[in-house]
């Protein structure tokens, strides 16, 4: 099988922020969570899942999710009105570098009468901390994390969550690596010397190059700057 890299702003890897924004948003395959927000189905999928599966279906809101470039552009003026400057730059992406823009990215809150829209509460503790682990099992992560506001150039925010797939998430909080970080380190593994991680095998491709693969599955993302990741699935035949 052959694979090519010939859409770098494509995928759950893209990076999306102030120095690699988009041009517009990817309304693809939205689903509703409920009256107001929209993902994409397979991120609202896997949140159900979890929710379930740890019974927790009445605790845990959907507080923002898709959202269009005219639609973070308002979120953003209107901050600026009522919260300055310095709010705003912390916790508020400009129109285009927001990857709310993706569906990929979701604000979740803990269920509770008032809840702050562009800042919910979501604790670390208790049966929170199990679903936060579960999320990043399951191919998202805490996209702003304490400690990481050089690289992301946004506060810390502990309610947002970006899905990136299985194994990406894992290996980015098991080497503590931002999506910056992370897509930095990538670029060092091509597909002769690949980063491996338990059945995954993963590495860079340049726009336009190819190559040639046995394995039984297979994904592709653009970076959004300059390339792709190609992550390969070796799923073990029992025949
Ligand atoms: N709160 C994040 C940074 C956004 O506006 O996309
Ligand atoms: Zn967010």
């Amino acid at each position: 099988m052959e694979i090519i890299a010939n859409d770098i702003h494509k995928g759950n890897l893209l990076l999306v922020n102030s120095e690699y924004p988009l041009l517009k948003e990817d309304c693809h395959d939205l689903v509703y969570c409920n009256d107001k927000v929209r993902i994409k189905k397979i991120v609202y999928q896997l949140i159900e899942m979890i929710k379930e599966d740890l019974g927790m279906q009445d605790d845990i809101v959907y507080v923002s999710g898709f959202r269009t470039f005219a639609y973070q552009k308002k979120i953003y003026d209107d901050t600026l009105k009522t919260h300055g400057q310095e709010y705003t730059a912390k916790y508020v992406a400009k129109a285009g570098c927001s990857e709310h823009l993706l569906g990929l990215a979701i604000d979740l809150g803990k269920k509770m009468d008032e809840i702050d829209y562009i800042c919910p509460e979501l604790p670390y503790d208790g049966k929170f901390a199990l679903f936060r682990q579960k999320l990043w099992e399951n191919g998202f992560i805490e996209r702003y994390q304490v400690g990481k506001q050089e690289v992301t150039k946004i506060s810390a925010e502990p309610w947002h969550f970006r899905y990136v797939g299985y194994p990406h998430s894992l290996i980015m909080k098991n080497n503590n690596w931002s999506l910056e970080e992370y897509h930095q380190h990538l670029k060092a593994y091509d597909h002769q010397h690949p980063l491996r991680y338990k059945n995954c095998t993963i590495f860079y491709l340049k726009p336009l190059e190819k190559v040639n693969t046995t394995a039984s599955c297979y994904q592709i993302s653009g970076n959004n700057f300059d390339g792709c990741i190609v992550t390969l699935f070796e799923v073990e035949s029992h025949e």
